[in-house]
């Protein structure tokens, strides 16, 4: 142990030493509202019809490394603009990885807005890279454009995300600011649209008027977060650049055959989404009547983020726990979530499951 630590030492970059590997709650056998899931089976007809296809697939061979039936799929089914070129990563999160090995480096800079997506921080740590945050304003987490701005300036970052809808907050961000943040850009403007599925609104149209533009989305929040599929979407020349530090298999040959047949069903993707949309309304206004309950802000996501009595939110966060329901604890993680909790919205039975606890825990 000795010797190894000593390694580790001198071998493991700072930056690395220093970080904290990502961690996830273990569910165990509780309602599962922490992770911005989608709580939607697919019905047993069609599983079986899923399972057949699957039949089909070699696993002893390597996967179509262009994964180019999948694309052609996603290219006729989603809305991306015929001229852009088109990424596929292992999640989203692995196209950040992508983005932090191709542009990555000393002084090079990522920035974000904050409080914001955890993973732009974590990756651009170990791909060499600064962080900066610019905080959102405190009051309705909106952002600050003009902070936002003087940053841009005074710190040149390669890479700019914005997470629209943005997660922890909900909320989407002023379009006029987000395009002037964009128009500012030294470098390249990330858009994550991870949750554009519950928002309506999207910058994929304006990637063809914007060459620094990139706009990243996947399919987890719409029902398929076990298949691990990102997509980035950009000028065919960024693409290029990506593609070469992309690992040649990174999208296997289920997920491939999987996701070819999620999307000829996207209809059933779809009815869940406007179902969590429609709940999304309900739970917020039910949260918000809960005593004890202080803050609840409008959400365009598929989860809803409040504030609690001050210093109660641990004890809430554990109440929940003991009467079968896992949500996500904000509180701790970033000051401006100081009380904070997020839960994602589930069925409208784990909704209700969710509320009786939460009123209990609140009156405790
Ligand atoms: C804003 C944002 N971007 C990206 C992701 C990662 O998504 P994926 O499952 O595609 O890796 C998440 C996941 O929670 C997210 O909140």
């Amino acid at each position: 142990m000795t010797e190894a630590s000593e390694r580790i030492r001198r071998l493991v970059r700072p930056a690395v030493q220093a970080m904290q590997a990502y961690q996830v709650a273990e569910p165990g056998d509780l309602i599962k509202l922490d992770a911005m899931e989608n709580p939607y089976r697919w019905d047993p007809a069609l599983v079986d019809a899923w399972l057949e296809t699957l039949r089909g697939v070699q696993v002893n061979r390597y996967p179509d490394p262009a994964a180019t039936e999948l694309r052609e799929r996603m290219r006729s089914r989603l809305d991306i603009p015929p001229q852009a070129g088109l990424l596929l990563g292992n999640g989203s999160d692995e196209l950040i990885q992508l983005l932090g090995m191709a542009l990555g480096g000393r002084r090079r800079t990522v920035l974000a807005p904050g409080p914001g997506f955890v993973m732009y921080r974590l990756i651009a740590g170990f791909t060499g890279m600064e962080f900066v945050e610019v905080s959102l304003n405190a009051e309705d987490f909106s952002l600050d454009v003009d902070a936002m701005i003087a940053a841009v300036r005074a710190h040149d970052p390669a890479i700019i995300y914005i997470a629209y809808p943005n997660n922890p907050t909900g909320n989407a961000f002023d379009r006029a600011a987000v395009d002037a943040v964009i128009r500012e850009a030294p470098g390249i403007v990330v858009l994550d649209e991870a949750y554009h599925a519950f928002c309506g609104e999207t910058f994929m149209d304006a990637i063809t008027g914007y060459p620094q533009l990139l706009v990243m989305r996947t399919l987890s929040k719409m029902g398929l977060a076990g298949l691990r599929l990102g997509y980035l979407a950009a000028h065919p020349d960024w693409i290029g650049q990506l593609e070469k530090c992309r690992l040649p298999y990174n999208i296997n040959a289920l997920t491939q055959a999987s996701a070819c047949f999620a999307l000829d069903h996207l209809d059933v993707l779809e009815r869940h989404t406007a179902r969590i949309r429609a709940d999304r309304l309900v739970l917020h206004d039910a949260l918000a009547r809960i005593p004890g309950v202080e803050r609840v802000w409008p959400s365009q996501a598929n989860f809803i983020t409040c504030r609690v009595a001050a210093g109660s939110a641990a004890g809430v966060h554990e109440g929940l726990r003991e009467r079968g329901v896992l949500i996500k604890k904000l509180d701790g993680t970033h000051p401006a979530l100081t009380d904070c909790l997020r839960v994602t919205v589930g069925t409208p039975e784990e909704n209700a499951r969710f509320l009786d606890a939460m009123t209990e825990v609140c009156a405790a």
